[in-house]
């Protein structure tokens, strides 16, 4: 079977349908396109657990904050495509915004799925107020249009990652969740669709971001453990022109800030290069 692509919601339960009468196990791609080899990893992550994958490809409006990206963010269905296709995808959905959300006149007309604010009110979520509402209202949408068995999250949006398997278990969704890694280029600066706004100078600003995380695993490597530490040799591997928003050493078991590395940590940031945001994680004890 080719890659086929499908934009309506009915016209995919059909296919969803007659391919789970078969005996056949989905695996499901959220992305908003604009796709990348992190996205490939996570497609080909998907190809091979599943009989059937599929792709999502939809620029979600309800999770862009006022003043941020909607409108420019690229568009690229005729590359995604190509891409989706070298990783084995066999579906891409790729449904307009009315067909998402029919009756969207604004955001208090939508029924939302919002995870808890203690878990929003930090990190990413304290800049972008509202995003991972949007997140999980239109994973939620997703998960209920593809029915898959299996979904994929890249573990660049660490914070989001760690929402939706939550959401997955608070509201009982019989999906597993498969963390990806986060995939890097040979510089080190971590994949993103929104690299593509970076002119070259700017790239090189950035690498300083991924340089910081290495710089802290070194540490951790070599046996300090404190994060304050940690933090202070973070900072000064950032090029000077990098506006830091945030450097957080938290457990991924519970989204708390961690104090001295134990079990499960990762340290995340996100930080605004030439007006561009970006976000990059290290795991530093599993
Ligand atoms: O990670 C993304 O690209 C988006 O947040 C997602 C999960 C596709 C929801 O729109």
């Amino acid at each position: 079977m080719g890659l086929v692509i499908v934009n309506e919601i009915s016209k995919l339960r059909e296919i969803i349908t007659e391919h789970k009468r078969n005996g056949k196990s989905i695996a499901l791609v959220p992305t908003m396109g604009c796709l990348h080899d992190g996205h490939k990893s996570l497609m080909q992550k998907a190809h091979s657990i599943a009989d059937i994958t599929v792709a999502s490809v939809f620029v979600n409006p309800i999770q862009f904050c006022p003043g941020e990206d909607y409108d420019k963010y690229p568009r690229t269905l005729d590359s995604d495509k190509l891409v989706a296709e070298s990783a084995g995808v066999d579906i891409i959905f790729a449904p307009s915004v009315n067909e998402m959300y029919p009756d969207l006149q604004k955001f208090s007309d939508l029924t939302m799925v919002a995870p808890p604010y203690e878990l929003t009110d930090i990190m990413c979520g304290k800049s972008r107020v509202g995003h991972f509402d949007g997140v999980e209202t239109v994973v939620t949408k997703l998960f209920n249009i593809v029915q898959p068995d299996f979904a994929c999250f890249g573990m660049k949006d660490i914070q989001q990652l760690f929402l939706i398997k939550k959401m997955v278990k608070d509201l009982n969704f019989p999906i597993e969740i498969i963390p990806c890694p986060l995939v890097r280029e040979d510089s080190g600066l971590a994949l993103s669709s929104r690299n593509k706004y970076l002119t070259e100078e700017q790239k090189k600003i950035a690498l300083s971001l991924s340089k910081a995380l290495f710089a802290i695993r070194g540490m951790y490597d070599a046996g300090v453990k404190e994060t304050k530490k940690m933090f202070d040799t973070g900072l000064t591997n950032l090029d000077k022109n990098v506006e830091l928003e945030y450097l957080e050493f938290v457990s991924f078991d519970t989204f708390k800030p961690v104090e001295f590395v134990g079990e499960a940590t990762i340290c995340a940031l996100a930080a605004r290069v030439g007006g561009v945001r970006l976000i990059d994680n290290i795991v530093l004890e599993v």
